[in-house]
């Protein structure tokens, strides 16, 4: 590794292949276990196309995705970390939508939910400007692109706060869902003997030029699966307040009771506004 040019190439490859090789020693790897390992890397890349990413899938499964985040966010301090995992269905270029829209585009099963959220800065000053793009499963588990029933971008929408730094939006309360397990994944998951579920939630990305891109999901509160999700994202600060109503007036004309509602707030602190690849087309 001496000879790369990148001082930070150099440190990140001089530590992986270290790693590598106590790895190997530690476990007195076969050649029958290394080839077993080198078929799975394999077929993770072959898993992966436009529409579906193995290998983000891989590292949210083994912790590594969480670890990361938790070492890039939350400055190490006594608050919790705002930030959770960005995981394998964030879709660039979701639909421009109104504050209070809805982001339900194709008839979508489950009660309904209105949110409204707030984007603050580390002093509690409001966040105007703050493009939030929210996406999440439907409450049969499949985001969009997973499920021909659905119309291209549903439940995802894209929307900026306003000078108060608020933005809303109208959709169904989430569901628990399995992440795919028709892969590499899904059969290191049945090795382990280990489910494959996420605790319901949605996802939010927050991007202003001069703030650090939050990029977070908010978890429903009652879920069975908050202390075992597959891809270890849960922080107590993340699970929200979805608050169930049985009766009174609804918040929209035609609204079947029971709907929920959800009230978050957001900080975000001042850095780099670094927008992650998006793992999908
Ligand atoms: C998700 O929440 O969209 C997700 C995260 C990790 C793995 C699979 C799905
Ligand atoms: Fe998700």
């Amino acid at each position: 590794m001496a000879g790369a040019d990148n001082p930070r190439l150099r440190e990140i490859a001089e530590a992986f292949v270290r790693h590598m090789h106590a790895f190997a020693r530690e476990v007195k790897l076969s050649e029958h276990e290394y080839d077993i390992g080198i078929d799975f890397l394999n077929r993770i890349g072959q898993a992966t196309h436009d529409a579906h990413n193995e290998g983000i899938l891989f590292a949210d499964a083994i912790g590594f995705s969480t670890l990361v985040c938790l070492m890039n966010n939350g400055n190490g301090g006594p608050t919790e970390t705002a930030a959770a995992l960005l995981g394998p269905f964030w879709r660039a270029n979701s639909p421009v939508t109104e504050s209070g829209a809805s982001i339900v585009r194709s008839p979508t099963p489950g009660p309904d939910l209105f949110a409204t959220c707030q984007v603050v800065d580390t002093s509690g000053a409001p966040v105007a400007g703050v493009t939030v793009d929210v996406w999440q499963a439907s409450p049969i588990g499949l985001y969009e692109n997973q499920d021909e029933t659905q119309a291209d971008m549903n439940l995802r929408g894209r929307f900026t706060t306003d000078a108060e730094g608020r933005f809303a939006f109208r959709s169904v309360k989430p569901a628990g869902y399995p992440v795919p397990t028709d892969g590499p994944v899904g059969e290191m998951l049945r090795a382990q003997h280990r489910h494959p579920y996420r605790p319901a939630h949605v996802h939010f990305l927050g991007y202003k030029p001069g703030y650090k891109t939050l990029i977070t999901q908010v978890f429903v509160d009652d879920d069975e699966h908050l202390e075992s999700d597959a891809v270890f994202g849960v922080t107590r600060a993340l699970i929200g307040d979805y608050r169930r109503h049985d009766g009174g007036t609804p918040p929209a004309p035609g609204v079947a009771a029971p709907w929920y509602t959800l009230s978050y707030r957001f900080v975000m602190q001042r850095g780099e506004s670094i927008l992650p690849k998006p793992p999908i087309k």
